[in-house]
């Protein structure tokens, strides 16, 4: 979480500081600040709670004209939203100024030791330790680079952090600890870029070079110099990233989720473009270099990942049980990574993350790592850290993803899962030939699929217009569709506020029966599928304790349509593929109740889209 930004060049860094920012916004948007040397010994340091465009607003043309310049969009971990708690701190004399994103962990006993040493601090936050560590040990001497270095020595947690000073006013250092976030170094013609993310920077250079972990750098308007942590020269070479679709326009939109789900069938397009082939009919995936022979071999598969990316890893469990005939099992990371799991070299890691920056997925696939498994990575990001750390990548190529609730990421996700199931089924000698012209069909069909799944829109506006004011909501699904029932929930939550659980259909009779009633309307996926006569019966059971059923079913079932109180109608899909489109509905049904609510459908309280905190 947090974005952070550094420019040093030869043009005035603060309109550059703010765009590349605003385009880091959906890392966090608490708070921001932004810090500018003015080149005649001074700093211009502003900062304001909320969103970056009241910082805009507030430090309105007063931003001196000077070239080097830090800024940075926080989400909150150690202290309220303030402005107090806004980056870049600053120590005592007003000399260093820091932008970090992550935590240290250890910073109340090191405040407690700068307090007691006469320090003052001005917030509540973890961050400000540093630039007092800074300070201390420039104290003692050591010029920058070196005083950030022996500063890190002292401080524990993952993170990265820029540093710049007013007594140094020709570089900034930059460090990474940890996996809390990485730092991309952008090189332009005279001038250099600092930032958390990629799209931050893409405007103005393709030629970067990433920070690994333990790395410090320092940046100048003529170039980098990496080091490590005790100070020995690194080799550091940047590369030139394609990095095509970066357009954040809203695109005539009123909000970036709903240009993002109205996307889907295109972004399904994308995703399968180049990887099917019609005679003979196959599924291939270059980014998977597998032999036959490993894919075959691998004797379980274990897919990681969080929030709707978690989803998706369900998802593709069944997919990868179905068709390739081997045993998955689902974790979520933030817990995978501390139980210890029992994983060797024949075991397969699928970690899904979109944004590649999760700290949790990462940690996942660093602990499968040392323990022998071999990785893919489904992401949608080019060079993240998952895409670093995994042995494969297979991109899902949905473009870039601006609203924190994720929609077409996870959409192609789930078909970049297909894909790699079949993958297996065929090396397995699972899928024969005729099956994988059936899959490569239905593949097909699949963006066209979409596009009808996305007429739904209009039903579902008049639906959210129904059952805007209801506060508790209840999402049902079994089978591969469960996990689309906990999304249905998961999207509902996260941008109206209402709240919503997601339960298998199958439990609902353990529990959650008891809250039905006319007040807590259920969502029930109930397509024509192998588990649809147990789906009915579910509805049956919530219409008889006067429950509201708005259920998605498969065209033409009309019988559905005399039970439920609403019916959004799919056209047929083939059962492993139906997620993809029964989430369609899900999503445009929470998007207009949040939009009824009155809600900030892009930017929802609390949430960020990268989060790079435990
Ligand atoms: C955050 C985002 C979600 C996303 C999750 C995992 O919670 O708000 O939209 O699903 O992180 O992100 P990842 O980038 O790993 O898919």
């Amino acid at each position: 979480m947090c974005g952070i930004v550094g420019y040093v060049g030869g043009r005035p860094a603060g309109p550059i500081l703010f765009d590349a920012l605003q385009r880091l916004e959906y890392r966090g948007y608490d708070s921001a600040g932004i810090a500018v040397l003015d080149g005649e010994g001074g700093v211009f340091l502003e900062k304001a709670a909320g969103r970056l465009s009241i910082l805009v607003k507030a430090a309105g043309d007063r931003v001196p004209q000077g070239t080097i310049g830090i800024a940075h969009t926080r989400w909150a971990t150690h202290g309220k939203p303030t402005i107090a708690n806004a980056h870049p701190h600053i120590d005592c004399n007003g000399d260093y100024l820091v932008i970090h994103n992550g935590i240290v962990e250890n910073y109340r006993p090191i405040k407690d030791d700068l307090m007691a040493r006469g320090h003052t601090f001005s917030s509540d936050t973890d961050t400000e330790i540093i630039a007092h560590l800074v300070e201390e040990s420039s104290a003692r001497g050591n010029g920058l680079e070196e005083a950030v270095r022996e500063s890190l020595g002292a401080i524990e947690g993952a993170y990265s952090i820029l540093v710049m000073s007013v007594s140094e006013p020709d570089k900034i250092v930059a460090a990474r600890v940890g996996n809390a976030g990485g730092i991309v170094v952008g090189y332009g013609e005279g001038e250099m870029f600092l930032a958390s993310d990629l799209p931050a920077i893409v405007p103005y250079t393709h030629k970067v070079a990433f920070l690994e972990n333990g790395d410090l750098a320092t940046i100048g308007p003529q170039g980098a110099q990496y080091f490590d942590s005790n100070g020995r020269g690194l080799d550091r070479q940047p590369i030139i990233i394609s990095y095509g679709d970066v357009t954040v326009a809203k695109g005539g939109y009123k909000h970036f989720m709903l240009k993002e789900i109205m996307e889907q069938s295109q972004a399904v397009t994308n995703t399968l473009r180049g990887r099917l082939s019609f005679d003979p009919p196959e599924i291939s995936l270059e980014e998977v270099p597998f032999s036959q022979r490993e894919l075959a071999d691998f004797r379980r598969v274990v897919l990681v990942g969080m929030g709707t990316s978690l989803h998706a890893a369900m998802v593709g469990r069944t997919m990868i049980e179905e068709l390739a005939r081997v045993p998955a099992e689902v974790d979520n990371a933030s817990e995978f990574r501390y139980r210890n799991p029992v994983i060797d070299s024949s075991t397969l890691v699928v970690s899904l993350t979109q944004s590649g920056e999760t700290v949790d997925t990462l940690a996942a696939m660093e602990e499968a790592k040392s323990k022998g498994a071999r990785i893919v990575t489904i992401s949608n990001m080019e060079n993240s850290q998952a895409t670093r750390v995994a042995d494969h990548t297979i991109y899902i190529r949905a473009g870039m993803e601006i609203g924190v609730a994720s929609t077409k990421c996870l959409v192609n996700s789930m078909a970049a899962l297909y894909l790699l199931a079949a993958c297996m089924g065929r090396a397995r000698g699972v899928l024969d030939g005729s099956q994988m012209a059936t899959m490569v069909d239905d593949l097909a069909r699949l963006p066209a699929l979409v596009g009808a799944a996305l007429e739904t829109g209009p039903l579902c506006q008049e639906l959210a217009l129904v059952y805007f004011r209801m506060n508790d909501f209840l999402y049902l699904g079994r089978g591969i569709n469960y996990p689309m029932a906990l999304e249905g929930a998961l999207k509902l939550k996260e941008i109206s506020y209402s709240h919503a659980e997601g339960y298998q259909a199958g439990e609902m009779k353990h529990g959650p029966i008891a809250l039905i009633d006319q007040d807590m309307p259920v969502v029930a996926i109930a397509l024509k599928d192998r588990l649809y006569a147990k789906m009915l019966n579910n509805i049956e059971e919530v219409k008889a304790r006067d429950g509201k059923v708005i259920a998605i079913a498969t065209e033409g079932d009309e019988y559905l349509a005399s039970r439920a109180d609403h019916v959004v109608y799919l056209p047929p899909v083939p059962y492993l593929l139906s997620p993809i489109l029964s989430v369609v509905p899900m999503q445009l049904f929470a998007y207009y109740i949040a939009v009824r609510r009155g809600c900030d459908v892009d930017q929802p309280r609390n949430l960020a889209k990268s989060v790079t905190v435990e």
